[in-house]
This record gives structure tokens, sequence and C-alpha cells, in this order.
């Protein structure tokens, strides 16, 4: 039996529905906030991500996937969305819209050969937003809140935002040689990944795991005191409209992000549930100022995130959050005879034009093995085609939940449906729907995790 490659996942059943769901959220969450969608290739030429996200970091050293095509191309199989959309912004010339900052959101699977373990495959997805071309303190702000906002809309109650801040140029470069010049004397003390880190990325030292409870890392200087006054007052900006955005969130000097092509923001919004072991960090971004320079375009100011939805799911299965999931088919058609049959195929492709969730036999199974099989989908209401009763124009339809049965005239099934699922509330969700949008005020539900209601 062939097997699926190591750290990757099938993703069917009920897993796949909360997928589609969570999916759902995102789309209509990033169009509240004007957000463009935008799909870029999975793969791209390998030098996009060496030049983009930084050659000595694990990603580029360790992690791409990475090909020559048949053509004698180097080829790279995307590691992350962010490059890929600023290629794109540079090839388009989106700089050159009227319309800026350009606003878009991508979800899709990226590849990093990482040691599979839980929490981080090798094909993961992930949906992220990229704004190119603001450097408002503002965007820094709202960024952060729309993630955060997704999550909460999910249902999500136990996370927590670490933000940081690495300044300018100035002050990053400055910061860096103030870190190389305390951890050297201590190298021998650090894990192995650390002493490489020392002259190629010394502030990826902070984020280490091994070490992460040493008091040499708790000691380490703070990017914080090495920001210059422009870069300390950006960073207050950034606090001050959080706070307005009712974002709550915590300074924590350790985040530093992986990747080469950060300055002044950075913040990583964790998992706080149990079970969630050490991989339980849902997103995390910042802003690149450089990026775009770097990649050839003109200077361009930029803020994004990125959250893996594999690493979202677990979490809305940890908190044991209540989605409204459809699982069950509205009704089940049922039949004996070929003449039957043809009716329930007209008839099924009828009513599923008309919005119904319909099903019906396809493995020639007697009447009582559909019957079970209607129990198994969940069916709300039932048919059992008979020939005498479609004589006579009319079908006799079943309640699954109260065991009622009715017989109706064939022309009146859409309104009999209609009028049973979708204008009373008998078959509603056993779930609050949340009403609240996006503040959480004046909200009763159980799902919703308004700051009001702790
Ligand atoms: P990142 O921190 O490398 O940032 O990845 C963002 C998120 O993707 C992580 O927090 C995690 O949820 C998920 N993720 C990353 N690697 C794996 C993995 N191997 N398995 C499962 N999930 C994973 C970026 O990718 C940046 N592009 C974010 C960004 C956008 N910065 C600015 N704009």
């Amino acid at each position: 039996m062939i097997q699926k490659q190591k750290g990757c996942n099938d993703i069917y059943g009920r897993e796949a529905k909360i997928w589609k769901y969570v999916e759902s959220i995102i789309d209509a969450t990033m169009e509240k906030y004007n957000y463009n969608y935008i799909r870029t290739p999975l793969f791209e030429a390998s030098e996009l991500f060496h030049r983009g996200i930084g050659e000595s970091t694990d990603i580029v050293t360790k992690e791409t996937y990475d090909f020559v095509d048949r053509g004698g191309r180097e080829i790279t199989l995307r590691p992350e969305g962010t490059a890929g959309v600023v290629r794109s912004y540079i090839e388009n010339k989106m700089y050159g819209d009227p319309n800026q900052p350009v606003k878009v959101y991508y979800n899709g699977t990226m590849y990093r050969y990482e040691r599979p373990q839980s929490g981080r495959d090798r094909e993961l997805t992930q949906f992220g937003m990229e704004v190119l071309g603001s450097d408002d303190p503002l965007s820094d702000a709202e960024v952060i809140s729309l993630a955060v906002n997704i999550y909460k809309i999910l249902g999500l109650k136990d996370i927590k935002v670490n933000i940081n801040s690495l300044g300018d140029k100035e002050s990053r470069d400055n910061y860096r040689k103030v870190l190389i010049d305390y951890f050297k004397p201590h190298m021998k003390d650090l894990c192995e990944d650390c002493n490489e880190r020392i002259d190629k990325n010394p502030l990826r030292i902070l984020d280490c795991k091994v070490d992460a409870d040493k008091d040499i890392m708790k000691n380490a200087p703070k990017t914080i005191d090495y920001l210059n006054e422009e870069s300390k007052e950006r960073f207050e900006k950034v606090k001050e409209y959080l706070d307005i955005l009712k974002v709550s969130y915590e300074v924590n000097p350790n985040i530093v992000r992986g990747l080469d092509y950060y300055n002044h923001t950075v913040f990583e919004i964790e998992a706080k549930v149990d079970g969630f072991g050490s991989n339980n960090v849902l997103g995390g971004g910042g802003r690149y100022n450089g990026l775009v320079n770097e990649l050839d375009g003109p200077e361009t100011p930029c803020i994004g995130f990125a959250c893996g939805i594999g690493r979202l799911v677990k979490a809305l299965e940890l908190e044991e959050v209540k989605l409204p999931i459809i699982d069950s088919v509205d009704l089940f058609l049922m039949y004996v005879n070929e003449d039957e049959k043809k009716y329930a195929t007209y008839l099924s492709q009828e009513l599923r034009m008309a919005g119904f969730i319909v099903d019906t036999e396809y493995v020639g199974r007697g009447l009582k093995a559909q019957f079970k099989q209607a129990d198994r989908l969940k069916a709300k209401f039932t048919i059992v085609l008979n020939s005498e009763d479609l004589n006579n124009n009319e079908v006799k339809i079943k309640n699954q939940k109260t065991g009622e049965e009715e017989i109706i005239s064939l022309d009146a099934i859409i309104y009999y449906l209609d009028e049973k699922l979708n204008t009373s509330d008998e078959f509603d969700y056993e779930y609050d729907e949340c009403d609240c949008d996006y503040d959480h005020k004046d909200c009763n539900c159980e799902h919703c995790s308004c700051e009001e209601k702790k």
C-alpha cells in the first residue's frame, strides 16, 4: 500500500467540514476589512526565497523543497506566502495603483522540510494577509486585531497576543551588536543551534526553546531597550491603537521571529489551551519595510501575518468550541423499483436546485437498509417513493425527529420543506449563533468570547 509522505495530512470527513467552515469565516472577515484575495504560484524561483526570507534562516538553510525543473531552472516550493505576494506586487506594478495601501489575503499550502511532529508538518496550509504601502502604525494594530478577531469569531477563548518591536534598521543593527557581545562569552552554555546562530542570526537565539529557562536567556538585553526615539514612539502608537481596538496583548521582548525580513512591530498569537504541546503558536507576523526594495521594487513599507490552519483547527478541537457544522441532510429519498428510482433521480435534482441538501440510494440497499442509511446521514425528512403515490401526484413525507408522517402533493414539496426547515426553529443548530459581530458587545451566546463576559 502506498502511504502519504511524512508530515502530510489527509483531511476528510468532519475535520474537512471544520476546515471549510474556518475558511468561510476567514473569507467573510477579510471581506469586512476590505482585503482582496490573492493566489500566487505554489512554486517560485529559488532565489526569491533565498533573498526574501534570508540565507541564514532555518527555513532557507534546512527546510525548503528545492528542485531543478526540466528546463534547468532552480525552483522552490513556497515555504510561506509573503515572498510570493511581494514578488507579485512588484511584477504587477501594484505600487502604481492609486488605491493604496494594497491589502491582500491568501490561503494555501506551503512546504517546509521539517522534522515532523505534532503541529509541525511538511505540507501545511496557511492563511495570511499583507498590507503593502502603509507605514501607519494603525496598519500594524489593525493586522493584529484582524487576526485576533478571526480567532474570536470562530469561538477561541484561550489565546495570548505577544508583541515586540525590533525597531528600524539602525536600532536593529545596534541591538544585534549588543546581543553578540552579550552571548559570545557564554557560548559553551548554549545549545548547538544557538552556537550556529550567533554569527548568522543572533536574534534567533532569543527564541530558542532548548535554552529558554536558562538565566543567560532571561537576563539577555531586550530589543525594546535599544530602540531609537523614532522607533520607540512608533511602538507606543501601535499599542495605543491596539488599546482602542480592545486587543489584549503582552509586550514580550523574546519575540524576534524566524525570518530575516522583519523590523519594527513583530507579534505572535499563542494558543494557551492545555494539550497543545510546544508548537502552540497559532500565527505570527510583523512589519517588513525593506523587503519590497530588497526584491528590486520601490521602497515600500509593509506589514503582514500568517496562521497555520491545522494548528487553528487543533485549538478549536482542544477548546471544544461548538461550530455550526452541517453534518445532516434535509431529505433522504428512498425507492424500491426502477420507475421509483427514476423519479428519485428527477426529484433529487429539482430539490437540490431549490436549495435543499438531498441524498438518495446508490448501492442497491433494500428498504430496511435505506432507513438505516437515512439515520446514518441524520436525515431530517425521508420520503419512500412508491408508484401508487406517484400516480396520485403525492408522496408521504416523514419527519425523522418526531416520526410524524404527512401526505403532501408533489407540487408542494418545495414549499413544505422550506416552511419546515427555514421558517420554524424545529431544526435549528443546538448552538447559539453569535450575532454580536466583531465587538462582541451585548452578546449572550456561550460561543462568544467577549471581554465583557469574562
Ligand atoms: P511563520 O511564523 O513562519 O511566518 O509561520 C506562520 C504560522 O504558520 C505559524 O505560526 C504556524 O501556525 C504555521 N506554521 C509554520 N510552519 C508550520 C509547520 N511546519 N507546520 C504547521 N504549521 C506551521 C510566516 O510564514 C510569515 N510569512 C508570516 C508573515 C506574513 N509575516 C509577514 N507577513
